[in-house]
């Protein structure tokens, strides 16, 4: 596995690069430098472009797809997630998915799969899992992401997923069952805790069946007849001694609530790490003043994030994550001060990048959109 030893860059190299940096957002200004050299050099600067190449079912609605990357996407770490641009009627969308495959993929070197559930009247996900997205080209990030294991594999690893929010977990399940076939065993003791709405609707239920290493315990609302819960005594239930295991969960918002309700409690919420797929940000109400959006000429005064200020406005920023993230929504503050809801930092400076998804107005702001 790859160490994850910080790489310290020299602080004349860093400083030289940032000012760098500046002066040529000044000359290009309002593009972004990158914008030109993509325009100029497609291949080599462009958007990192895939292929789909195939799209397996699961059941109604969810599917596997299958992508051939272009050679500049390189490896991904297990548990990582792309944001991919897809265009439907003429409209560029962006959301973003776990990579459900393993880095040492069973397909061919340059293609990823993802897993996607698609969402009730959502925009992008139902045209997703519909088999004529075959042969379409979509837009890929870099993978990106924290939600990985750690450099040195711990004795003992849980699992706490629930729907597709087993997505970044099945890689890293798969990463392992590698390394298991490679050297006889995973190198820890691993248990997964899977909530499903019934046995069918278990993603990859057979291949985990097939994982003789692997501690499987699989809750359905199906078996029990009732939306299952999790609290401290449930899950010390599967693990008695949770508190000392290292953890990771991804999965609706209420089970993500409880899990860590039930490591505070034992106060072990350092050993969780968790994965969100919906948004941390959107019903934050945190702002104050009003915002300009300049190019677009639209005021409001509405104290959410400005990426759902702007939307509310009518206008179509690009957005991804919608949590900090990906960086698909950064745009030009032109004046004002703002909070920035990851750190709490608040800044004044005029003509700064900010991510409209998780920064608030404080007093009257001027966004170049
Ligand atoms: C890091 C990360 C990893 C992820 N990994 C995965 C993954 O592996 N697999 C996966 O399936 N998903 C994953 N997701 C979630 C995925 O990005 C969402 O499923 C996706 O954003 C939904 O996109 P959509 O365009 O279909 O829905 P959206 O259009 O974004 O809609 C989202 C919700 O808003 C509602 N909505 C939309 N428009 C309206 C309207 N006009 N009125 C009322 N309600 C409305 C929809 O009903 C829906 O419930 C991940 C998310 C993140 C952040
Ligand atoms: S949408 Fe991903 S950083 Fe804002």
């Amino acid at each position: 596995m790859d160490s994850l030893e910080p790489v310290i860059a020299d602080p004349f190299v860093v400083s030289l690069r940032t000012a760098l940096g500046r002066a040529l957002g000044w000359l290009t200004y309002p593009r972004k430098p990158e914008e030109y050299l993509a325009a100029l050099a497609p291949r080599h600067f462009g958007p990192i472009r895939a292929e789909v190449v195939a799209l397996e079912p699961h059941f109604d609605g969810c599917a596997t797809l299958v992508l051939r990357t272009d050679r500049r996407f390189g490896k991904h770490r297990a548990g990582q997630f792309v944001s991919l641009t897809i265009e439907i009627d003429g409209v560029r969308r962006t959301r973003c998915f776990s990579i459900s495959s393993a880095p040492e993929g069973t397909r061919g070197p340059r293609d990823i799969e993802l897993t996607i559930k698609s969402t009730a009247r959502g925009a992008v996900t139902p045209r997703l899992v519909d088999p004529s997205i075959v042969g379409t080209t979509v837009e890929l990030s870099p993978p990106m992401g924290s939600f990985v294991l750690d450099a040195e594999l711990p004795p003992r690893l849980l699992f706490i997923t629930g729907g597709s929010g087993i997505t970044p977990v099945i890689s890293m399940l798969r990463s392992l069952d590698r390394k298991a076939i490679r050297e006889g065993a995973p190198g820890a003791k691993v248990t997964l805790l899977h909530f499903a709405r019934s046995e069918r609707e278990a993603l990859f239920l057979e291949e985990l069946r097939q994982m003789p290493w692997l501690d499987l315990h699989l809750v359905t609302e199906e078996a029990l007849g009732r939306a299952p819960s999790l609290d401290e005594a449930s899950l010390a239930a599967v693990v008695a001694d949770f508190e000392d295991t290292r953890a990771y969960a991804c999965g609706p918002a209420p089970l993500l609530r409880a899990i860590e309700r039930a490591f505070a409690s034992r106060r072990a919420s350092d050993a969780l790490t968790i994965e969100r797929f919906q948004s941390a940000f959107d019903g934050r109400s945190e702002g104050t003043g009003t915002v300009r959006f300049a190019r677009s000429n639209k005021t409001a005064n509405d104290s959410r994030t400005l990426l759902v200020v702007a939307e509310e406005q009518g206008l179509e920023p690009k957005s991804g994550c919608r949590m900090g993230i990906c960086g698909t929504c950064h745009c030009k503050k032109l004046s004002g001060a703002t909070r920035d809801l990851r750190t709490g930092e608040v800044s004044t400076e005029a003509n700064v990048d900010i991510a409209l998804c998780s920064t608030v107005a404080i007093g009257d702001v001027s966004i170049d959109l």
